[in-house]
């Protein structure tokens, strides 16, 4: 077997007016994530992730934030064409693990709802998909409760 690991980093800015979207799943926020797309921080990591390990290049490469296909889009779109690609190249996903850095609200009571949809997203058993959670301790943008950011690793198997 043939194993490769990518890594994926993504921030959003918060803002009123917005939703709050983690993994597909919707968190009950005053404040959301703003951006092109539904700006799900958590699905960009994870995307990036993706095409990283399989040397796909980047979101902004296949799903450009200037193009109106992807205004408001449901970003679990980006995780399944990820998914799809490196498919096409041979590889099997074998798990994801990612962390998602947020002042408030408290993420814990969701965890399990947003690891069931990216592993519906992912076509993975819940138990190969990892999420957690921290605050920055009040420091930088996302500790001044101005951003969340994300980072996700995965990897992937292929026959040799
Ligand atoms: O950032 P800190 O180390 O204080 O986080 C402690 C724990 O709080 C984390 O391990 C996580 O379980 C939980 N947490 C959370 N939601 C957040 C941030 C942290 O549930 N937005
Ligand atoms: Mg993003």
């Amino acid at each position: 077997m043939e194993y490769r690991h990518g890594i994926g980093w993504d921030l959003h800015r918060l803002a009123a007016g917005r939703r709050l979207v983690l993994g597909g799943f919707e968190i009950p926020s005053e404040l959301g994530l703003e951006g092109h797309s539904d700006a799900d921080v958590l699905s960009h990591a994870i995307t990036d992730a993706l095409l990283g390990a399989a040397a796909l290049g980047d979101i902004g490469l296949h799903f450009p934030d200037t193009d109106p296909r992807w205004r408001g889009a449901d970003s679990t779109l980006f995780l399944r064409t990820a998914l799809q690609m490196l498919q096409e190249h041979g590889w099997r996903l074998v798990h994801v693990d990612s962390t998602v850095v947020l002042e408030r609200p408290k993420l814990g009571p969701y965890r399990d709802a947003i690891r069931l949809r990216l592993a519906a997203a992912l076509e993975l058993d819940p138990a190969r998909v990892s999420v957690k959670f921290k605050t920055a301790e009040g420091l930088g943008p996302a500790g001044e409760g101005r951003a969340a950011e994300a980072y996700a690793v995965v990897t992937l198997s292929r026959d040799a």
